[in-house]
């Protein structure tokens, strides 16, 4: 029993399956088409709603230095997915490299994982969502019923003062779940000509807000730069810096996702590092310049428990016009990270019922539009319960730590690759391996070592229910342990 654990699969397999012949998704994606799949995963919530909180509790101004920090463990991480994407050029990331690398047990525990960082990351953003929709609403002086628009034990509070103290659903997030799987259903290049949309409208905004705002930077709002500690760990100082990355790490999360989509890239061995590195580098560029401004505009003290910081501090820029449009373009932003999310998700489960782990029903292909479209249409209800019924304010702490997990058995799994099978092909190769990897896992068990205890409980308890299912199921149906 103990060996069909580990049971590896092995690469020639599964190369065999990304090859045309076996692939039964459409290769539609460019390299552009992919860098923007990972920009279009990565620049949401995190970016315009935890800057602030992270500022206002953890880091300051500093809070650039609690990107680059992130940023910093999120690149190692990237360099070895990089490296598995473009070897091992199949759908379902993380879960497919640990199927190669440390065996069938370990591929069950990353596949169920993902789950925490793709369909309850798109739950997480559409709650997001839905707020900076009734935000937008509000201001045009529309008003949904109360009960309508938020879930119980939730308490959303309006700029104008309005404050909404429980309801009963939050459709709005339940719109934009359904509305998004209804198109990935309809096909991946469709999806992705949307995406390549909202990715441009994201990227303008970021770079309207560092552009208008850079002249309205009071530098007195920079002094101190890196507040005093506060005798707490964690509030301010260095130890600040570096729980507002884990805070942070949120924010960049998503540039993974690239690596689900390698199934559909029209040329993987190149388009995937540059889809991954590419999208990251992207980013921590635009965020390191947007927290500056944003600390910049505003005193860092300022952003305490407000939930739309972004839209606080270009209040003060003067251009109050066009505050609708920047919450518009916020909302297309939002939108593309539901969006990959969801796609990821599909991909990973695709992946993982084609390998007899989970069942048929989630590798049906839709015979027209190619698609795995019944795992999407699950995730569809799946993700809408979460972010109609579910109060989601811890749910991002469960994202971070799923997405930590799964970033240091991707980091392990190439060092262990690079010892095994040394002659493989590999179009990328992380450099100085094993001190990246190394240096990769050491930051991701730092940033879940710095989120809250109940995360961690959560995480246990999600991975409890996956191992019942695996063993009940997976293990049994397992096709590389029936041949
Ligand atoms: N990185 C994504 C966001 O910030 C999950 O919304």
């Amino acid at each position: 029993m103990a060996s069909s654990l580990w049971t590896k699969k092995p690469l020639d397999k599964l190369l065999k399956e990304a090859s045309n012949e076996g692939n039964q998704l459409k290769r539609s994606l460019s390299s552009t088409s992919l860098v923007a799949l990972g920009i279009g995963a990565i620049i949401g919530a995190g970016l315009f709603s935890l800057t602030g909180i992270a500022a206002a509790e953890h880091a300051g101004p500093a809070v650039t230095l609690s990107f680059i920090l992130a940023a910093v463990g999120c690149a190692f991480a990237g360099l070895c997915y990089a490296e598995f994407a473009s070897m091992i050029p199949v759908a379902g990331s993380a879960y497919t490299y640990s199927y190669a690398t440390m065996g069938e047990f370990v591929a069950w525990i990353i596949g169920w994982d993902l789950v925490l960082e793709y369909a309850l990351g798109a739950a997480t953003v559409a709650v997001s969502w839905s707020r900076y929709l009734l935000e937008l609403l509000s201001s045009l002086g529309i008003h949904l019923p109360a009960e309508l628009v938020c879930s119980p034990y939730e308490t959303v509070k309006l700029s104008n003062g309005t404050l909404i103290d429980g309801g009963m659903i939050n459709l709005p997030a339940i719109f934009i779940v359904v509305a998004l799987s209804l198109l990935l259903v309809r096909g991946t290049s469709s999806s992705a000509f949307l995406n390549n949309i909202l990715v441009v409208v994201k990227v303008c905004v970021v770079l309207l807000f560092i552009a208008l705002g850079w002249k309205f930077i009071d530098p007195a709002n920079y002094t101190p730069y890196i507040p005093e500690n506060t005798g707490v760990y964690g509030e301010f100082g260095w130890s600040g810096i570096a729980t507002g990355a884990a805070v942070v790490f949120f924010a960049f999360i998503g540039f993974d996702a690239v690596s689900t989509a390698a199934q559909e890239a029209k040329n993987p061995q190149k388009g995937m590092p540059i889809g991954i590195l590419g999208s990251l580098i992207v980013c921590t560029i635009l965020y390191v310049l947007f927290s500056h401004v944003m600390t910049g505009l505003e005193h860092y003290t300022v952003f305490k428990g407000d939930a739309k910081p972004a839209a606080t501090a270009f209040a003060k820029t003067g251009y109050t016009f066009l505050q609708k449009g920047l919450i518009i373009a916020i909302l297309a932003g939002y939108t593309s990270v539901i969006l990959v999310m969801l796609l990821g998700q599909s991909r990973v489960f695709y992946s993982m019922s084609k390998d007899g782990l989970l069942p048929k029903f989630f590798g049906a292909v839709h015979p027209k539009f190619q698609t795995p479209w019944k795992t999407n249409l699950f995730f569809m209800v799946f993700v809408s319960l979460f972010a109609g019924f579910v109060p989601v304010s811890d749910l991002g702490h469960m994202v971070s730590i799923g997405t930590l997990f799964a970033f240091c058995l991707v980091c392990a799994g190439v060092w262990l690759l690079r010892v095994k099978n040394p002659e493989l092909k590999r179009s990328f190769k992380t450099p100085l391996v094993p001190l990246v990897p190394i240096l990769g896992i050491l930051i991701c068990i730092y940033l879940m070592y710095s989120l809250p205890n109940e995360a961690w409980a959560r995480l246990a308890l999600w991975l409890g229910i996956g191992l019942a299912v695996y063993f009940l199921y997976g293990k049994k149906n397992s096709k590389l342990n029936n041949q």
